[in-house]
């Protein structure tokens, strides 16, 4: 006779299980041109009237999405103002249906022999990635570590590995991704360093075996699996009920504890860049906070993985300011750039993030920065624009392996130190 599953082995099913995908049939993404003619002022204008959306930018031009129903009007706002922009995505919704092809008759016979479902040819839901975590705690246990450092606002575990031979004499990285949820190239990269370095360890050079590795590589799971399930392009967290607006979700890259509430981040929580109620009133920055305040751990790099636009950021963020030892940042960026490029792989430019950019405060860098981490990082991975958020699966690999090749570079460096 066949057990019968009681309603407590069921997963919950969340209202986001019963809701539509949101449909983009018909929305576009285009490159625009803020050189001249207060054109930020006028993309500022179109995005509170909600005609269109950020996909963010630097000081010559900005990535929107245009909605279908507002091409006329956006198209004649521009033109009015002489303002130059390009198409970069035609049909946003038929990206979506391509981006992530199932796996073929081999690749799915290999995962099943493998002891988990892991690949790196195809971006996978959440389960797929803790269950891949959970597998080289089992399978490795005297290098590889698994520990949930709290709870996400829907109850998700983050699950942070390290990997370490336990050297006493070993330095510490720490490296996240997924902050945002439609970044989906990051928590891919995260997954295939965490790969590359736990199946391989024994042949691994000394500057990796020398240095213990912490990696939380989905720091936002609620969003994550929001935009598999829902919208594809959500960036926040999901915790719902701040204020009248009743909007929900936290840029959780706001939400970091250093001078929080600055330029650059919103106070309004229908905001793309909503701040949050206050420094990490979110339980995914908090929970990171946490296991940084009671850990004895003295990391000597911080990395955190986003999408797109290939930048090296080092601080600050939240204003142009630079910290006291930014030229030991440069080069570091540098050569991390360097050793990207040399893999035949793609150009990354290097500086602050808020000479880059433009300034956001209550960032992952700036918060691990005055925590003392010397070599903390924003990566913004691959592309520049042509796919942007919804990079096909197919680029995984290429972009995972010139980027372990920056990771690399880091802990020769460290090495050295
Ligand atoms: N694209 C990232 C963001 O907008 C860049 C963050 C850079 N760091 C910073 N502290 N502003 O969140
Ligand atoms: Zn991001």
């Amino acid at each position: 006779d066949e057990e019968k599953a009681t309603d407590d082995d069921k997963p919950i099913e969340t209202l986001d299980d019963v809701v539509e995908r949101i449909d983009y049939t018909g929305a576009q993404v285009w490159k625009v041109s803020t050189m001249k003619n207060n054109a930020q002022r006028l993309i500022n204008q179109l995005a509170s009237e909600k005609l269109i959306a950020s996909w963010g930018g630097n000081h010559t031009s900005i990535d929107i999405l245009v909605k279908p129903k507002a091409l006329e009007n956006v198209t004649a706002a521009l033109k009015t103002k002489d303002i130059s922009y390009y198409v970069m995505i035609e049909d946003l919704q038929q990206r979506i249906n391509e981006e992530n092809p199932p796996l073929d008759e081999n690749e799915l016979e290999l995962q099943d022999r493998r002891g988990h479902r892991m690949t790196w040819k195809q971006y996978h839901r959440l389960e797929d990635i803790h269950g891949f975590m959970d597998y080289l705690a089992k399978t490795y246990p005297s290098i590889v570590s698994v520990k949930t450092i709290g709870k996400s606002h829907e109850g998700r575990d983050l699950k942070m590995l390290r990997i370490s031979d336990g050297k006493p004499s070993n330095k510490a990285v720490f490296i996240d991704g997924g902050i945002h949820a439609r970044e989906w190239i990051s928590p891919a990269v995260v997954t295939y360093f965490i790969n590359q370095f736990a199946e391989n360890f024994d042949v691994e050079s000394d500057d990796i075996k020398n240095i213990d590795w912490y990696f939380l590589p989905v720091v936002n799971p609620d969003g994550y699996e929001y935009t598999h399930k829902t919208d594809r392009l959500w960036r926040k967290n999901r915790k719902f009920g701040y204020g009248p607006s009743s909007c929900t979700g936290t840029d959780l890259n706001r939400n970091f504890g250093y001078r929080w509430g600055g330029k650059g981040a919103s106070s309004y929580p229908c905001s793309d860049i909503y701040r949050g109620s206050g420094p990490f009133s979110e339980p995914e920055s908090k929970a990171i906070n946490d296991f940084f305040k009671s850990s004895a751990v003295k990391f000597s790099a911080y990395l955190t993985y986003h999408s797109y636009g290939q930048y090296l950021l080092y601080p600050w963020g939240y204003d142009n300011a630079l910290p006291p030892d930014h030229k030991d940042l440069e080069s570091m960026g540098k050569l991390i750039a360097q050793a990207i490029r040399n893999t035949g792989g793609s150009n990354y430019q290097v500086g602050s993030s808020s000479g880059l950019l433009y300034p956001a405060s209550g960032g992952s860098d700036d918060w691990a920065k005055s925590l003392n981490i010397k070599y903390t990082y924003t990566i913004e991975l691959s592309d520049t624009g042509r796919y942007g958020f919804v990079l096909p699966a197919s680029y995984i690999e290429p972009v995972a392996r010139e980027n372990i090749a920056g990771v690399r570079v880091l802990a020769r460096q460290l090495s050295k130190i």
